[in-house]
């Protein structure tokens, strides 16, 4: 049975293309895709090599990355997005190199970036270079509207990914941060689409589709139990439960700021670039020590 049509765009959160055909089979359609380092790193080809004992060099690895991407992209014509490499040493023009390269890999790329301070400016030029971009690591409404201003006047539709798991592992609502960021944005002129991101589980799923996140991103196992359950869809009945998690309050905030005037740090996107980034040299026979995120 194929799922309903919703007014949200379903995106697969992996990095294995036979998964993402698996789904959409499934599912009887693919809206798009998001990959991440982590993911890419524990593609099952990465693994087994990696269980043989051989590592890959960084062009060896950029390359399974290409080829993977041109892989999903057989499977959705929906966007894909190819992540940058960043540890927290790395500048916006290295991050802006990286998306003129990734750009070029398939006609339906998106690049993201992390949403710190030289993601954020990378990501300004990128879209004044016409480059399709989703500002990832979101952690809170303040970094929302800083994608909202750096990528003002974009000729194609942006992406934010807040990262609801995240903020639910450390107690918080993470849902609520969806709620809040969908509210903000409504004053706005809507070149910015929320991508509801690290969904962990059904509730996250129905929530967001009733919330009407534009875009949401779901780990297979969870578009799995959607399908198994007969695609419940939320009606006007439906109430989200966070259970003993702490709000997170709402707060008035202007979108008509220059973007480097929001505070963009969060302690989350810090620890989230990290381990990306480890994750990522992990799989790599070459990297200096000193390149690894401290
Ligand atoms: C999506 O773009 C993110 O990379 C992903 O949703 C992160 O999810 P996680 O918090 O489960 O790793």
């Amino acid at each position: 049975m194929p799922a309903p049509a919703l007014r949200s765009k379903l995106f697969v959160d992996g990095g294995d293309a036979a998964e993402s055909r698996r789904i959409r089979d499934r599912l009887g359609r693919l809206d798009g895709q998001t990959t991440n380092p982590s993911l890419v790193a524990a593609n099952p080809a990465i693994k087994e090599r990696l269980q043989r004992g051989q590592k890959l060099t960084r062009k060896e690895a950029w390359a399974f990355y290409r080829e993977l991407v041109g892989s999903i992209a057989e499977v959705t014509s929906g966007p894909i997005s190819i992540e940058v490499y960043a540890d927290p040493t790395t500048t916006a023009a290295d991050m802006l190199e990286q998306a003129r390269e990734l750009w070029t890999w398939i006609p339906n790329g998106v690049i993201k970036f992390p949403t710190t301070s030289p993601g954020l400016e990378a990501a300004s030029t990128a879209v004044r270079e016409g480059m399709r971009v989703n500002m990832t690591l979101c952690f809170s409404q303040e970094q929302a509207a800083a994608v909202y201003a750096a990528t003002r006047g974009t000729h194609q539709t942006a992406f934010v990914s807040p990262f609801v798991g995240r903020l639910d592992d450390r107690g918080e609502n993470g849902m609520q941060l969806i709620e809040n960021i969908l509210r903000m944005y409504q004053a706005g002129d809507g070149h910015v689409e929320v991508l509801t991101a690290s969904v962990r589980n059904l509730s996250h799923l129905l929530y967001a589709i009733a919330l009407g996140s534009p875009l949401i991103t779901v780990p297979a196992k969870v578009l799995d139990a959607w399908t198994d359950q007969g695609y419940p869809v939320p009606d006007t009945r439906f109430r989200y439960d966070p259970g003993a998690l702490k709000p997170i309050p709402y707060r008035e905030t202007a979108l008509d700021r220059p973007f480097a005037s929001y505070d963009a740090r969060h302690e989350l996107t810090d620890v989230g670039l990290r381990k990306f980034a480890e994750n990522w040299n992990d799989i790599l026979s070459d990297v200096p020590a000193a390149a690894r995120p401290r």
